[in-house]
């Protein structure tokens, strides 16, 4: 067993004078023989043809950009993306013009469909929510279109795969519950469950059985407890590989009723302007609100993945709110500390990683990894406003490294030393997060 324990003293805060109190010792203990969730991932979405944003940058830009996405010593690392499915006509090229990523390592792609092409439905087009014909309570004059939307999905998992792209997750509608004037497709859980019982044998019988099939990207993460519940009911959550959900009508509060393994698999700040702010007093926007996000889905919501939004986005689009983690213009671009939030953590925790207990401390939100590879990642937030001063023991680690991200670093290397007895000391400032991973 290995015991990992973090001391955390209180340094005197220079700024904040009357809040001094006496010297108090705060310890957290890291527990890795108390595992939970296994990690897949931290990813995001250039559905909708955002992918040109990058596509039609100039080097060396278009590779800068690529890098803060992707690269696991200068980026975010980010491990799995998700591309859009597309369903009409005018999104045809959605699986021609994709990136890359494969060069750096990315292994998760997952593929989602907002909708079944409009001759699928039951309102006759890709839009405006409307039903898939066939499914119990969605009759057509045209038919039955379950087994042919299954096989055109199957295709699209074909079709990458000649390009040399293994899509390992498959999602056959977006935010269910909602219906709008892009695409979108309004299924219920029992439905779902329908479709289900369709799409898993048409995967088995082309050799796809490997594709797990995800349910149901719910707008917000009450409504998707509903749909995991009656996927349950209707016996097929066996046949779902990953339980899946959005924040936007609702946050993580509680894990959803499932033993699958749970994504959450888009959020983002639709209603703040463009902001690259770290801190600034909590706003939707903030990369500090996000750090809080993500670990809040690591821990309250027991998720395996985290995604956001787009990746990037021009400054046209949406009135320039932050639903992009970088602002890309024609020839230039803008990172917001949301991206350093990720970055904190994708490029730490990798996938496969079993996240394991860390309990005790005041004021810091900490979790705590072991990766595949036997080093241990331990991301400490700091939610008061002055710098603490953290020393891990009990680690055999013969070396530590750290990374701050705050108001003025991004994810840049930390002091973290490490004593003859194996005593690591480093520094927690005010509203920051800082990573150690310990070898
Ligand atoms: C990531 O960035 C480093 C440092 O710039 C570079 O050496 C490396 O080639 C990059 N990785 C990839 C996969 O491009
Ligand atoms: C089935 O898929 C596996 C791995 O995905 C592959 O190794 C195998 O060759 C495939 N078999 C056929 C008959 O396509
Ligand atoms: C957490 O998720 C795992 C699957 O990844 C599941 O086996 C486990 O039961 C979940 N735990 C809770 C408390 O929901
Ligand atoms: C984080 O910093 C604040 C301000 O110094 C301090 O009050 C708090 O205790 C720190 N957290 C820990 C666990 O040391
Ligand atoms: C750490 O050291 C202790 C005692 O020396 C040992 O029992 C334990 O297995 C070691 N853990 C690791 C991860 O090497």
């Amino acid at each position: 067993m290995l015991l990992t324990t973090i001391t955390a003293a209180v340094l005197p805060s220079f700024a904040i004078a009357s809040a001094i109190g006496p010297r108090q010792a705060n310890r957290i203990t890291v527990n890795v023989d108390k595992k939970y969730q296994t990690i897949d991932g931290f990813g995001f979405s250039e559905a909708f043809q955002r992918a040109y944003n990058i596509y039609n940058l100039p080097e060396p830009k278009r590779t800068e950009v690529l890098d803060l996405l992707f690269n696991t010593t200068t980026g975010a690392g980010f491990t799995i993306v998700r591309n859009g499915i597309g369903s009409s006509p005018s999104s045809q090229n959605d699986w021609m013009n994709t990136f890359l990523p494969v060069k750096y390592g990315v292994k998760t792609f997952y593929g989602n469909a907002w909708s079944a092409p409009g001759f699928m439905k039951t309102n006759g087009r890709d839009s405006n929510g409307g039903g898939l014909c066939g499914l119990p309570g969605a009759t057509c004059s045209s038919g039955d279109w379950r087994q042919a939307y299954a096989d055109y999905l199957v295709k699209y998992v074909q079709l990458y795969a000649q390009e040399g792209v293994d899509v390992t997750h498959l999602g056959f509608v977006n935010e269910p519950d909602f219906s709008t004037s892009y695409a979108s497709m309004q299924v219920n859980g029992n439905q779902a469950a329908d479709f289900i019982k369709i799409l898993h044998p048409t995967l088995a019988k082309n050799n796809l059985s490997h594709v797990a099939i995800t349910c149901c990207e719910a707008a917000g993460w009450n409504v998707q407890s509903q749909y995991t519940q009656q996927l349950k009911s209707a016996g097929v959550e066996s046949m779902v590989g990953v339980i899946t959900g959005h924040t936007y009508t609702s946050g993580i509060s509680f894990a959803q009723p499932t033993t699958r393994r749970v994504w959450e698999t888009e959020c983002s700040d639709l209603s703040g302007g463009w902001s690259t702010a770290w801190y600034s007093w909590g706003a939707s926007g903030d990369g500090y609100t996000w750090a809080n996000n993500i670990y809040t889905g690591l821990t309250t919501g027991n998720v395996s993945a985290y995604l956001w939004w787009v990746g990037t986005q021009d400054r046209a689009t949406n009135n320039n709110n932050n639903e992009k983690l970088i602002l890309v213009e024609r020839d230039s671009y803008q990172v917001s500390k949301r991206l350093w939030a990720f970055a904190q953590y994708s490029r730490t925790v990798r996938p496969g990683a079993v996240r394991v207990d860390a309990s005790g401390g005041n004021s810091l939100r900490t979790t705590a990894f072991l990766n595949t590879d036997g080093t241990l990642a331990i991301n400490v937030i700091n939610t008061s406003a002055s710098a603490a001063s953290v020393s891990i023991a009990g680690t055999n680690g013969t070396s530590v490294q750290a990374w701050v991200t705050d108001n003025t670093h991004d994810m840049d290397p930390t002091t973290a030393s490490r004593a003859g007895d194996g005593t690591i000391t480093g520094s927690v400032p005010g509203r920051a997060i800082v990573t150690f991973v310990i070898s």
